[in-house]
């Protein structure tokens, strides 16, 4: 080879490795794009679930050619559900449970929400029911879906020295989520996985029946009370109808947010504060 053919073979396999051409398949060259084009695959009939089975008649059995027959069929996953139809089973599933076990057994069955099919596990609740505390946040995150706990990460930290910095600690409070499985990529939940998960976790305040409700930063205030703007209305008391009862209800700013922006640690404080002093 001529040094300038080398240097051409040379550029053209490094041009080959960076498409992801790094196999060779043949020794011979081949053009492929100069081939005449292959002829037409014949028709492959599919095998029928309920085509009749050769019983052993006088026929000659056939020998199927592994070419031609179809991979196994697999059994058709049933389409998800309408979020209106998820919303509606979701409903009918938190109300059949009498206490929170039967609730976790339940949402761990519960196959409405995409969300379940991308995280490793349900993330129920942690702290003790029927604590006068209760604290509802956004979603689990990485550390949280591992381990199978809510506030488990680095803003779960926080809040527990929130907690302590009150004189209270998981022992003392209950902890749930809006949505109980990881959204990918830690993003927030939409609307839909919101709206499909929320009676879950409402049937779950009414079954831990706390004095207090903090909902922690906006998906999780604006998805149970309805309101928009957590800078505006943190520290505000809100009514959190259960439907048996009304509980007072808060919204604080969210520990990851304090933990980008600290300056907020001040309005956390003065909140902490005011719920100390509700719960008396
Ligand atoms: N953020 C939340 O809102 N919930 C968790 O469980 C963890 C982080």
């Amino acid at each position: 080879m001529t040094p300038d053919r080398n240097k051409a073979a040379r550029e053209l396999l490094a041009f080959y490795a960076e498409a992801g051409v790094d196999a060779a398949i043949g020794e011979q060259a081949k053009d492929r794009l100069s081939e005449p084009e292959p002829p037409a695959a014949p028709a492959v009939e599919r095998p029928r679930a309920e085509a009749p089975r050769n019983t052993g008649g006088t026929s000659p059995a056939r020998t199927a050619d592994p070419r031609l027959s179809a991979p196994p069929a697999r059994p058709a996953a049933p389409p998800p559900p309408t979020p209106d139809a998820a919303v509606m089973a979701a409903r009918e599933a938190a109300r059949g449970a009498a206490n929170l076990d039967e609730l976790r057994a339940i949402l761990d069955r519960f196959d409405g929400c995409s969300l379940k099919g991308g995280a490793s596990r349900l993330v129920f609740a942690d702290g003790t029911p029927g604590s006068r505390l209760m604290f509802v946040g956004e979603a689990p995150g990485a550390e949280e879906d591992k381990q199978g706990f809510p506030f488990v990460g680095r803003s779960g930290q926080l809040l527990d020295r929130m907690l302590a910095a009150i004189g209270l600690d998981r022992s003392k409070v209950y902890i749930a989520n809006i949505v109980p499985w990881r959204p990918p990529g830690n993003r927030t939940p939409t609307p839909v996985e919101t709206q499909i998960c929320l009676p879950f976790v409402q049937r779950q305040i009414e079954l831990c029946d706390p004095d207090v409700l903090v909902t922690v930063g906006q998906p999780s205030t604006g998805a149970l009370l309805n309101v928009q703007g957590i800078m505006k209305n943190r520290g505000r008391w809100f009514s959190y109808q259960t439907g048996t009862r009304e509980i007072r209800a808060m919204p604080m700013l969210h520990p990851a947010y304090l933990l980008r922006s600290p300056i907020g640690k001040r309005l956390a404080w003065r909140d902490l504060l005011a719920i100390k002093k509700a719960l008396g």
